[in-house]
């Protein structure tokens, strides 16, 4: 599903935009990770800045951090310089810009689904973190989602590249009973969570959403009968 830096460049200029921050998240933050005095936080995967300008606006200094350079002139326009942006992709990056000394807060806001070492990533990050700092994963799940114990994050066991399989229900659909009878086989699969197209959408890189919508419409009898891509 992996989406290029140019591919997200390419969706920000076209107008592409994500999900706007609801009220639950400023307030699970406030309750959870409110600022300490001299606070630091880093948004990872920024986009075009409402989380980061959240952030400084509750008094922690803000680093937001992304690989689109588009998104990041946007998050200037709209929110100002008092967050400092930096143009990185986050896991090939040097981070000699980030700060030396540390986070108290560390924020994914739907993007540790786009990262391809997770784990690695996610990782290094919490190195970053300052003692009693907290990382912070926001992801985007419909109905629900199964975490291997220990959650995302550095887990044990051999590395293994990220990857999804999707399946699509055909016009049928699965209780809330039948969901939670799912069991996942660990050694296989860490999670599991239902989405409708339009938080697929917000999930997945552009032409892999292409593609899901296409066959989507063709199975409405709505849109093309053969669709045939590469990968
Ligand atoms: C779905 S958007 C979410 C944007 C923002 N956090 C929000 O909630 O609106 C994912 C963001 O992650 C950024 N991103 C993905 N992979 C990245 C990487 N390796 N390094 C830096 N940014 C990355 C994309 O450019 C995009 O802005």
């Amino acid at each position: 599903m992996f989406t290029t830096q140019d591919e997200w460049d390419r969706g920000y200029a076209d107008g592409r935009r994500y999900r706007q921050l609801t009220d639950a998240e400023p307030s699970l933050l406030a309750t959870y990770v409110p600022p300490p005095a001299g606070g630091k936080a880093l948004d990872i995967g920024c986009g075009t800045g409402a989380l980061a300008a959240h952030l400084s606006s509750t008094d922690y200094a803000v680093d937001a951090v992304d690989w689109s350079g588009t998104a990041l002139a946007e998050a200037g326009t709209r929110h100002g310089d008092a967050v400092r942006r930096l143009r990185l992709d986050v896991e090939q990056d040097d981070w000699a810009p980030l700060h030396t000394d540390g986070y108290n807060l560390i924020t994914l806001r739907f993007v540790a689904p786009f990262l391809s070492s997770r784990d690695r990533t996610l990782d290094a990050l919490g190195h970053r973190l300052r003692p009693s700092g907290a990382l912070v994963v926001i992801t985007a799940l419909a109905v629900g989602a199964l975490l291997r114990s220990g959650g995302i994050g550095p887990k044990t066991g051999p590395r293994m590249p990220l990857n999804k399989v999707g399946f699509i229900f055909d016009g049928g659909r699965l209780t809330g009973e039948q969901l939670r009878r799912i069991r996942l086989d660990p050694v296989e699969h860490d999670m599991w969570a239902v989405h409708d197209l339009v938080s697929r959408q917000e999930l997945m890189a552009p032409r892999a959403f292409a593609r899901l919508d296409a066959i989507e419409r063709a199975r409405r009898g709505e849109g093309l009968a053969c669709i045939i891509t590469h990968t």
